[in-house]
């Protein structure tokens, strides 16, 4: 089988990657990755000399280049992950979100659906995306399969909206999908843009840790190589058509997560209790700051037999082990462009 992953360059891309190629020697698998700032080909270091591993440079936004290598490769499944993937982001260039997420996502579903058409079987174009498609929860209640979507920032419309028409292909044309919506992701190889990262990166560095508004917002947390392990087992037990949620029944409120992680950072590296706490600095609100995200991922746990492996506190110890001995991994991705990035979005 040769299966596209889109994407696989990324954070949770990385992961899904190594996985394919390590547990099945017998699948070809191609990771298809424009190498954006979030793009980086050193996740995959161990791996990329594996002769069932290969890397194809190129943007899901360029119609022609998508069609040519389907026709070249004759891919069996897509496995598609490529996205902007940070919704702070998207507040300040909203355009470049529906570029690669939607209309990425309709050429990697035009170019399916020539290669294999006439002949369905045997086939998957398999779309991951997130929970934040269905909006903001009160104290109350969980996100099923069923529940309406209602995104609330640019980076979660355009994902409702490259997941509308992964479904519209399948009623429309019959195209064999499977979509998945998972919590917030955290681990190693993770862009220090995002929450627990940055917060790792700037304890490091006896940097103020920027929590948005009081730090009241509620996410659910999920070790990536747990989502990677849920991914694989939608890609092969998954009914086709099928919507499944995934989450680490894990949820914290962002200033609590913040704690817990200052006080796991001053045990690794010998601090006093309590000293890291102090780098905690309230700053401005994001725009539309969606209250809380929580999953019900029952559906996934008893149809197809996946748990998350880890308990926080383990993956965060795991975490930090990991931030704390990849220096260099952290540098190379702080440089540059990323330290632009910072001053624009933290110096207000
Ligand atoms: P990421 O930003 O770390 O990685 C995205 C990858 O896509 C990068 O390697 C980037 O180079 C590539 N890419 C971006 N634009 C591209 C384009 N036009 N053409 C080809 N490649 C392109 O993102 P991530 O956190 O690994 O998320 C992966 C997927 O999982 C996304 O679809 C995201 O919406 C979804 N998701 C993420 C989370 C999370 O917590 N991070 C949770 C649920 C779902
Ligand atoms: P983030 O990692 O950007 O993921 P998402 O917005 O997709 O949930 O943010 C997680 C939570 O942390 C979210 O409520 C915003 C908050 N946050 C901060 O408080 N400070 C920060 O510097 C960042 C990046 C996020």
């Amino acid at each position: 089988m040769k299966i596209l992953i889109t994407g696989g360059a990324g954070f949770i891309g990385s992961h899904v990657v190594r996985l394919f190629v390590t547990k099945y020697p017998e699948y070809q698998i191609f990771n298809l990755d424009k190498l954006t700032y979030a793009g980086n080909l050193e996740n995959l270091r161990d791996i990329e000399n594996a002769s069932n591993y290969n890397f194809i440079k190129g943007d899901i936004v360029d119609a022609e280049f998508i069609n040519s290598i389907f026709q070249q490769e004759a891919f069996d499944a897509v496995i598609h992950l490529a996205a902007e993937s940070h919704v702070d982001r998207s507040i300040t260039d909203p355009l470049a979100f529906v570029f690669t997420n939607v209309i990425g996502t309709v050429n990697l579903l035009n170019a399916a659906k020539e290669q294999w058409k006439g002949n369905f079987d045997g086939h998957l174009f398999y779309h991951v995306s997130t929970d934040e498609v269905y909006g903001s929860l009160g104290e109350e209640g969980m996100f099923t399969e069923e529940t309406p979507y209602d995104p609330r920032s640019p980076y979660s419309a355009s994902k409702a909206s490259s997941d509308h028409f992964v479904r519209a292909y399948h009623e429309t044309y019959g195209l064999p999908v499977k979509v998945s919506n998972c919590s917030n992701n955290y681990g190693p190889n993770h862009f220090p843009e995002k929450l627990i990262p940055l917060a790792i990166n700037n304890i490091k560095n006896g940097k103020p840790v920027p929590v948005y508004g009081k730090g009241e917002n509620v996410r659910d947390w999920l070790f990536v190589k747990d989502h990677a392990t849920a991914i694989d087992a939608v890609f092969h037990k998954g009914k086709i058509g099928d919507t499944y949620n995934i989450g680490g029944v894990n949820e914290w409120k962002n200033i609590d997560l913040i704690r817990l992680l200052c006080d796991i950072m001053d045990e690794k590296t010998g601090e006093p209790q309590g000293t890291s706490q102090q780098l905690i600095t309230f700053v401005t609100d994001r725009a539309g700051h969606d209250l809380r995200y929580a999953i019900d991922s029952s559906k996934i746990m008893h149809e197809l037999d996946w748990k998350p492996s880890v308990t926080f506190e383990e993956g965060l110890s795991k975490t930090v082990d990991w931030y704390l001995e990849n220096k260099e991994w952290l540098q190379h991705v702080t440089s540059g462009s990323y330290q632009d990035y910072y001053q624009t979005q933290y110096t207000r």
